[in-house]
């Protein structure tokens, strides 16, 4: 019996193809007890990521009932983002039909279900807009004790990516960004400063395909079909966003980390969405966040293909 202290994590995302190769990273962990997974409307369409994500925990033999979370931000209208992740929001390999049902819980529910079970304090990792995450420190003020802390993949401290301020999460609903960040919760933000720099490249993927077990496949056929509008884009790698907020917990020896003061710009007509650093510490206000700007590429690649080496004989 493995001596090794579990971490109860609660996976939230919009999956997504960089969400579910963070989920699959997430199921080798030894070092998680994944309790719940919650979904948010962000890539596509909340039924879409979700018949996704029940898709996702079938493949990886979670027995795990995904729980749906909000099919909108907290303030204004949904973005989505098929020109990524394609219509289903998670175009490309085939997958299995999802094995459990919904949950008759809402992601909020089993959120705060979760955290009121759980002995341990529980971490939470968001890698779409933070809504869900908003609306339980919302509703479940009582319950941030047994949050341990937010390890969220959204923002660029220095550029975004869906306007030229913004980055995606963020922007889909900078208002709950906002209050996450306030929270007085420890934090840790894998914004664009670290993402951009997770380049997967199609050789390096192509050794995930070579390990022929069954995820491993899908995984490689993940990267294939983002790798479409990526490269469209001028990358010439994957830009692997979401797995960042995965090893950054369980590997954080390989990442560069910093602790800055960040707010969420809310009003800008340019700017709404950006998460603003306070590098220089002019504010005076004590740091919010654990933002996460760089990486040794090539230890990160090399952690991805020995997770889905871990698939060895899976049957799908
Ligand atoms: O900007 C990248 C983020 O937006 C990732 O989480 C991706 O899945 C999309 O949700
Ligand atoms: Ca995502």
């Amino acid at each position: 019996m493995s001596d090794i202290k579990k971490r109860p994590v609660i996976l939230d995302g919009d999956p997504g193809h960089d969400d579910a190769i963070a989920w699959v990273l997430a199921a080798t962990c030894p070092e998680f007890d994944i309790k719940a997974i919650t979904t948010v409307a962000g890539n596509q369409t909340l039924e879409k990521v979700t018949y996704n994500a029940r898709r996702i925990a079938a493949l990886l033999h979670l027995d795990i009932e995904v729980a749906k979370g909000r099919n909108r931000p907290l303030c204004g209208d949904l973005i989505i983002a098929p020109n990524f992740h394609g219509e289903t929001g998670l175009d490309g390999p085939k997958l299995p039909e999802p094995h459990l049902p919904l949950s008759s819980l809402s992601a909020i529910e089993m959120m705060a279900k979760v955290l009121r079970e759980s002995e341990e304090k529980v971490t939470i990792i968001s890698t779409g807009a933070q809504t869900n995450t908003a609306a339980l420190l919302i509703a479940h003020p009582e319950l941030h004790e047994k949050i341990e802390m937010i390890s969220t993949m959204g923002g660029g401290l220095r550029n975004g990516n869906w306007t030229a301020g913004a980055e995606f999460n963020i922007l889909v609903d900078p208002e709950a960004a906002h209050i996450v960040a306030h929270s007085g919760l420890p934090v840790q933000m894998c914004g664009l400063d670290v993402t951009e720099k997770a380049l997967v490249y199609p050789e390096e993927w192509d050794r995930i395909r070579a390990l022929h077990n069954p995820v491993a496949e899908v995984v490689a056929g993940w990267f294939d079909f983002f790798f479409i509008h990526v490269s469209s884009l001028g990358w010439a790698g994957a830009t692997t966003h979401d797995p960042c907020a995965v090893m950054s917990l369980v590997h954080p020896e390989i990442f560069d980390i910093r602790d800055y003061y960040v707010d969420i710009e809310l009003n800008g007509k340019y700017t709404r969405g950006a998460t603003v650093a306070d590098f220089d510490n002019i504010s005076g206000n004590k740091p919010n966040m654990r933002c996460v700007v760089g990486l040794n590429r090539e230890k990160f690649v090399d952690y991805l293909v020995e997770a889905c080496s871990r698939f060895e004989g899976w049957e799908i």
